[in-house]
């Protein structure tokens, strides 16, 4: 019997993995991943890692800034947590073979990022994503107990009597279906940017953890803080990395003007400075855009409406040097040369703050039942994320979710409940009639395309009460809608039409519990602005949302208060000393 078996096998997966092989080497441990993990979607992150490093830089600063930026929705104890252990993980990695960019004397280098106001990102060029995974996974290698599945879909998770005892998978090469029985479960499957029709999120990005977790009673917290990054490729959604900002890069509307300059967010300087405009918090900076739409200084694409990020002054040798990948991308994808061209680049959906609920050590409220990385909410991100502290999320609370499931793991050493099987032959059976065929014409992509663009329009950059409202029918028909869909495709062996219904349900499920968090909070806080509730409430909601399944399959939203320790509700202030 497995004892801790993780889903999911990017940055917070693999880091558990190792937590869990360090922590007890007698555990078995496994990786579900529905894809190869070095195709995970950390693969994909770009700018960076926050850990305080020196430099005239403390562990307080570190923590007011992602406090602030969250928008005092963070809990305190969590983000204190955090940011003490972070330096701690990024040196692991260093020591397990990350390769940091370095400074000409030899230290790691850092460079600044949105929000923070000292430079602490650590960055390997701007592929860091891929170095980190890469790092994780070659770590993981070194355990011979890791045992993998690889391109398995986890469809359920098998719970009894209030505890987990393992996960119902179907192998997507075969099509073979197997409860696998397990002492605890770690959900580490991302977020669940899929379920907007823009996105810098990678295809796999379905939710699919925060449905599993939603479905087995564990709520989810703070599901309406949805993050949008300022510069994403129009059509695409490719992310074009806040680093460039970081390296000096300008954002300028279609007279060419330095925009952000209007929006409180400081002035602009011809050389790139630590607090320099550019490099606002993401909320505020896609908030900007939509106010440069409105006063018709954008420019209209047959992609929608962009701006421009303007490399050009930084010249070829530095973008070769810190931002390769960046010019890399604008070649193969927008058929342009950032050294010598424009970018045009709009908001984008990117990150989820919220997530899976959880304590400080990834526990759910289901026994044996664990969370970290961006399916969770822990919650250190509140209203709003700063850039550079998600890729050390997944470091600090997966090894924390690792240690805390090898030790329940130890704790609980009975053997595999009836469960286990009969719920196994029950998820079996649900799956089987769906590939018995007979579609009823409705398409998958057709309700995904639906919901997608229902999400755009209710739960975007500013959201308004009578939308979402409208928008709680529309997902509560689609989902109906879905119930009906059956398979063309009746075959076995790579089944992805079987996945994708899957991924529907989820992503269903998870977007209904993001409008009715949005629709329950009657104010405006970071990521999340309501027109009919422009203010910030701290006395009605200095609080988290926590949202159930009803018995009915509906959300149903309470509040949750926030762990406030040192740093008490204040104005975000940018751009001023
Ligand atoms: O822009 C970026 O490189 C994104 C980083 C992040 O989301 O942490």
């Amino acid at each position: 019997m497995i004892d801790v078996l993780i889903v999911g096998g990017g940055g917070a997966g693999l880091r558990a993995a190792v937590a869990v092989a360090e922590s007890d080497p007698s555990l078995k441990v496994a990786v579900v991943s529905k894809v190869y993990p070095m195709r995970s979607h950390t693969v994909s992150a770009e700018g960076g890692a926050a850990g305080v490093i020196g430099l005239g830089d403390t562990l307080d600063e570190h923590c007011y800034d992602t406090i602030s930026g969250g928008d005092w929705l963070c809990d305190q104890d969590a983000v204190e947590a955090f940011v003490a252990e972070a330096p701690k993980e990024l040196i692991q990695l260093e020591h397990w073979g990350c390769p940091w960019s370095r400074e000409s004397d030899g230290r790691v280098a850092v460079r600044p990022f949105g929000g923070m106001k000292k430079m602490r990102t650590w960055y390997a060029a701007d592929k860091t994503g891929f170095h980190l995974l890469h790092t994780l996974f070659q770590t993981t290698l070194k355990y011979q107990d890791v045992l993998r599945y690889d391109e398995w879909y986890v469809t359920k998770l098998v719970v009894d009597d209030g505890r987990v005892h393992g996960v119902v998978a179907v192998e997507i090469r075969t099509g073979r279906i197997e409860a696998i029985a397990a002492r605890t479960v770690i959900l580490a499957t991302g977020g669940c940017g899929r379920v907007f029709p823009f996105t810098t999120n990678a295809a796999i990005k379905t939710g699919d953890g925060m449905a599993l977790a939603y479905r087995a009673g564990a709520p989810l917290k703070d599901m309406e803080f949805v993050q949008y990054h300022p510069t994403g490729l129009p059509f695409t959604g490719i992310l074009i990395t806040e680093a460039a900002r970081a390296e000096g890069g300008w954002l300028i509307n279609k007279d060419g003007y330095r925009y952000l300059q209007d929006y409180d967010l400081g002035k602009p300087t011809p050389t790139p400075k630590l607090r320099s405009m550019e490099l606002g918090p993401r909320d505020r900076l896609s908030q900007a855009f939509v106010h440069e739409q409105q006063k018709g200084r954008t420019v209209d694409t047959p992609y929608g409406p962009v701006v421009y990020l303007d490399l050009r002054h930084l010249g070829e040798g530095k973008i070769d040097a810190r931002i390769p990948f960046v010019r890399e991308l604008c070649r193969s994808y927008q058929n342009l040369d950032p050294a010598t061209d424009l970018i045009p680049v709009r908001p984008v959906v990117h990150y989820m703050m919220g997530g899976v609920h959880t304590d400080i050590d990834g526990a759910t409220p289901v026994a044996g039942l664990f969370a970290a990385g961006e399916t969770a909410c822990v919650s250190i991100n509140g209203a709003n994320r700063l850039g550079s502290n998600s890729l050390p999320e997944c470091l600090v609370f997966g090894r924390r979710a690792g240690i805390a499931a090898a030790a329940f793991a130890r704790s609980h050493r009975d053997g595999e409940p009836p469960a286990v099987r009969s719920q196994g032959a029950d998820e079996r059976r649900r799956l089987e009639r769906l590939r018995e065929g007979s579609s009823t014409g409705e398409r998958i992509a057709d309700l995904r395309e639906e919901m997608q663009h229902t999400l755009e329009g209710a739960a975007g950059i500013y959201r308004a009460g009578d939308v979402l409202t409208k928008a709680v029918d529309t997902l509560a028909e689609l989902r109906e809608r879905a119930e009906e869909v059956r398979l063309d495709d009746t075959s076995t062996a790579f089944n992805t039409e079987l996945i994708n219904l899957q991924e529907l349900h989820t992503m269903l499920e998870v977007a209904q519990t993001i409008v009715a968090c949005a629709l329950n909070r009657q104010e405006s806080r970071g990521a999340h602005q309501r027109t009919d509730f422009p203010a910030r409430d701290d006395a009605a909601y200095l609080a988290h949302s926590l949202v159930h399944r009803a018995p009915d399959g509906t959300p149903s939203v309470g509040l949750l208060p926030v762990t406030i320790t040192r740093w008490p509700p204040g104005e975000r202030v940018y751009g001023r000393d």
